[in-house]
């Protein structure tokens, strides 16, 4: 794959033989106007170690550097180097790559033969998923797809919080208050509603909450009218959630929820004993992590249950015997933080040398800006009914816009699930992000519906061409600003894909996606592509067809269909 950053470094390291090639590639830079060339080299940071200014240095060097087929001119500019290439010849190199690569443009074997697990999701069972959830599941998604782009084999696990204290309290509030009929009528809403009551009665009567206690002691101990119980719950949850996860499109390889660990708890908590880590506190057991400024790690709570870090443990223990794992990543709130830090020392604590292959992946609070949403429903935003508000939002475009199209309903879940999808991925993951309805469905903003809606531009414009755009179009016609440009922000793809796995940032594709939509589209008003001239039409064809491959393959990597027509 071409890399012009690789190709000047070269050329400049025989040049500067105080430095190696590697050096120089990370001292370049791409200049943030066109007169400034397309790659420039910085002399400020040479100044020191040649002892002459960066001016000087500049001018020295471009005299010295050889001319090379790949490049324009090099010029030298306030202590800068820059290197002008020659269009020609990159737009042929980029442009047909793309269209060789086709859904595979971008991906790389980085990863070949490592596996990455990738905990995600997660919602807990009898709790409504919530907007929350959403974003765990996003951000996750999409780090599943880019690994697995990047030749990573990705594992997907659904570490559902189908374990714990809560059960016994719905136990007890169901037992009390609930009805078969009225929770197989009403669902996660009903379960929830009694677990309410439940917290709302034990204020008053605490004697509730020791009760509660006990049915999860019974469930631990293997106790079957409990046990049935839990099921039934987790059934009725696992429904509502898999309608999310349809109409997201999500997948995964294991749902081994905390439940799953239940029996494989005892040996590692023997295990604990032996490394001599484990110190009784008020009756309870715990690891005491004084030593490292964090408050202790609790593993066994005074009645004898276990707890959410104590199943986190077992559970990397687990994950590592079976996938062998490169990382495990952890996607959750940024409020966990402390926890994952907690039971990651005690991992490391135990002697396992892969405790730095666990990595937190923690992002920020989501709110819905000031939408009536939220009262109407309570207390708790359902993700369910914000993923229906959108889709039947688009469908009301759709049918305003463009009524005779085929398919409407699912191009409609495609991009009203692509809309909050998008949005969610749109700013760093850490920040807390805020959802407007305006601003998520604008057809013309930087927004999910804005991308696809482009990409299905790229479709139609090929199919109304109704020719097969050929490999061997002459790039010496792609000669205007907008076109170079396009094939400049076409060109990083590549680099996109990998900075979003480095830095476990799916936000860097969805910016970039908006970036080459945009050139896209400034090229498209510029130039008319269906033109008489077949050579020239060849040409722009090719250049559609090579950006709809960038921006469909970026689409699925984040998570989002690409419909051809909207
Ligand atoms: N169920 C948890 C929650 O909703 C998230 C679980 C994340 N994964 C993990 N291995 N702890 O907050």
């Amino acid at each position: 794959m071409l890399d012009i950053k690789q190709m000047i470094a070269s050329i400049l390291e025989k040049e500067i033989p105080t430095l190696d090639d590697e050096t120089i590639y990370n001292m370049l830079e791409y200049p943030p106007e066109d007169n400034m060339g397309d790659v420039a080299l910085p002399c400020f940071k040479l100044s020191r170690i040649l002892r002459k200014s960066p001016v000087q240095i500049a001018e020295e060097l471009v005299n010295k550097i050889p001319s090379d087929p790949r490049i324009e001119k090099v010029e030298s500019l306030s202590g800068y180097i820059n290197f002008f290439l020659n269009r020609q010849e990159f737009i042929k190199e980029v442009v047909s790559t793309a269209l060789r690569d086709k859904n595979k443009y971008g991906s790389r074997d980085i990863g070949k033969g490592k596996n990455i697990v990738i905990d995600y999701s997660a919602p807990n069972i009898a709790k409504p998923f919530h907007i929350g959830h959403l974003r765990s599941t996003a951000i996750g998604n999409s780090l599943y797809k880019i690994f697995e782009f990047l030749g990573y084999n990705s594992i997907g696990v659904n570490h559902l919080g189908d374990w714990g204290t809560q059960f016994g309290k719905l136990i007890v509030a169901y037992k009390r208050w609930g009805s078969k009929e009225s929770i197989e009528n009403g669902g996660i809403k009903e379960l929830m509603d009694i677990y309410v009551e439940f917290h709302d009665e034990a204020e008053k009567d605490p004697s509730l909450e020791d009760e509660a206690r006990q049915w999860f002691v019974k469930m631990e101990k293997g106790d079957k009218e409990a046990l049935e119980l839990w099921q039934w719950f987790k059934e009725i949850s696992l429904k509502e959630f898999n309608r999310v996860y349809e109409l997201l499109d999500v997948r995964f390889d294991s749902h081994a929820g905390e439940s799953f660990y239940e029996d494989k708890m005892p040996p590692v908590i023997e295990e604990l004993k032996e490394k001599n880590l484990l110190t009784e506190s008020q009756g309870a057991m715990i690891v005491d992590l004084e030593e490292y400024q964090m408050p202790p790690c609790l593993i066994i709570k005074n009645d004898g249950s276990t707890l959410y870090a104590t199943r986190d443990i077992t559970a990397a223990i687990y994950r590592k015997d079976t996938y062998d794992f490169e990382k495990c990543l952890y996607v959750t709130g940024a409020a966990q933080s402390l926890h994952f830090n907690q039971w990651f020392k005690v991992i490391e604590l135990m002697g396992y040398d892969w405790h730095d292959k666990l990595v937190h992946v923690p992002f920020g609070i989501v709110s819905l800006g000031g939408e009536k949403l939220a009262t109407r429903k309570g207390k708790v935003v359902l993700l369910e009914d914000i993923l229906s508000e959108a889709i039947k939002k688009t469908l009301r475009i759709i049918e305003e816009k463009n009524p005779n199209l085929e398919n409407k309903e699912e191009v409609a879940r495609q991009i009203g699930v692509g809309a909050i999808v998008f949005s969610d991925l749109s700013s760093n993951r850490i920040k807390d992000v805020s959802f407007s309805w305006d601003e998520i469905l604008n057809f013309d903003g930087e927004t999910g519906p804005y991308v696809q809606y482009t990409h299905a531009r790229t479709s139609s414009l090929l199919k109304r061409a109704e020719e097969n755009v050929d490999i061997g179009f002459d790039a010496s016609l792609l000669s205007s600003k907008e076109e170079f440009q396009l094939v400049k922000t076409l060109y990083l793809f590549p680099d996109k894909l990998v900075a979003a796995m480095d830095e476990l940032e799916p936000s860097i594709i969805t910016r970039y996606l908006v970036d080459l939509a945009q050139d896209f589209n400034r090229f498209y008003h510029e130039h008319p592509i269906l033109v008489e001239d077949k050579d020239l039409r060849q040409a722009r064809l090719a250049l559609v067809l090579a950006v709809k491959y960038a921006l469909a393959n970026g689409l699925k990597l984040i998570g989002l269909n690409a419909p051809e027509r909207v």
